[in-house]
């Protein structure tokens, strides 16, 4: 059994494009912070959506506090390199001069990883920030890119050494390394809906891990359907006795609940899938989509069983 998310200081959420891996995110964040956990959520990629479902303007790369216990940022890799340069250069001029410049700019958009990799470093960087003595946060959880590219960002720090070996970067990509690889401190969790595509990146995802298939804390099956009919037996008797009735209307409300049964049927098939990574939680799909507070709060309550 690996151990709880909650006994881990960085959660890196991902999943195939669109199924939900910033709806997570957020649902693991206050989850956390309501059991009483300092929670940072990083988003990535410079994406800022997080602030706005707390009803607030975002801040971008500064960190700023959406509810009890739970502060938001979003990481670009520009505002990454730039802090990462200052801490190490201590002067704001020679930046300029070394990163603003025509030589600079290309060499850092070159290096293959190099963005993957100051996302990953803020994320370190956040980890270990302290305040009087003790950690500023307790969990950082990260709204990673999708599936192939989350991979990529996982793997960054090791480029980096490979691609260096010695010298300050690889200094600096292996104490990335080291968190991000520690599966006492980091956890992996994947986000898949029951949809064929989706699952299959999950589970080639996971599969594609090697070694670090052990930072799977876990995944979450997102939008489940409730099953339209209390017993599947009893509606495949009755629905031939409705159809009988004829009439346009009954045939289209029987097709419906056929759809949403082979929906179920689905959730099922991916439920015994995913639970070959790990403990499973399920959100439930919302009807109505535009997702408010009062949903993620639930959502939160439903994802609690990770930590
Ligand atoms: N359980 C749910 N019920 C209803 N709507 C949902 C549910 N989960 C997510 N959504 C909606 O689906 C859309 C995609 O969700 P979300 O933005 O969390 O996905 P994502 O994986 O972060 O997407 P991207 O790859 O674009 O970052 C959003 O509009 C979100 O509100
Ligand atoms: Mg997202």
């Amino acid at each position: 059994m690996p151990p709880a998310l909650g006994t881990r200081r960085v959660v890196l959420v991902s999943g195939k494009g669109g199924v939900g891996k910033t709806t997570v995110s957020v649902a693991l964040a206050l989850s956390a912070a309501r059991r009483g956990q300092r929670v940072l959520l990083c988003e990535t990629q410079g994406s800022t959506r997080v602030p706005a479902i707390f009803g607030r303007p975002s801040k971008g790369y500064e960190p700023m506090q959406v509810a009890t216990n739970l502060d938001t940022l979003s990481i670009t890799p520009a505002a990454a390199i730039e802090e990462y340069v200052l801490l190490q250069l201590h002067f704001h001029r020679l930046y300029r001069m070394v990163f603003r410049n025509r030589i600079m700019g290309p060499f850092v958009d070159a290096v293959p990883g190099l963005h993957d990799l100051v996302q990953l470093g803020k994320v370190w960087f956040a980890e270990r920030e302290t305040v009087a003595g003790r950690p500023r946060w307790d969990l950082v959880v990260v709204d990673a890119p999708a599936t192939g590219h989350g991979l990529t960002m996982l793997g960054a720090p090791r480029a980096m050494m490979d691609l260096t070996t010695s010298g300050p970067f690889y200094e600096n990509a292996k104490l990335i390394a080291d968190l991000v690889e520690d599966e006492a401190r980091t956890a992996l969790l994947l986000v898949s809906t029951a949809e064929e595509m989706p699952l299959r990146e999950t589970v080639d995802l996971y599969s594609r891990l090697g070694n670090m298939r052990r930072l799977v804390g876990g995944a979450v099956l997102n939008e489940v359907h409730p099953s339209p009919v209390p017993s599947p037996a009893e509606w495949s008797a009755a629905r031939g006795a409705l159809l009988e009735t004829g009439g346009g209307d009954v045939h289209a409300a029987v097709d419906l609940v056929d759809d949403e049964l082979r929906a179920v049927s689905r959730q099922a098939d991916a439920r015994s899938r995913l639970a070959a990574l790990g403990t499973v939680a399920e959100l439930p799909f919302q009807f109505h989509r535009d997702l408010a507070r009062a949903d993620y709060d639930s959502f939160a309550t439903a994802i609690e069983g990770l930590l």
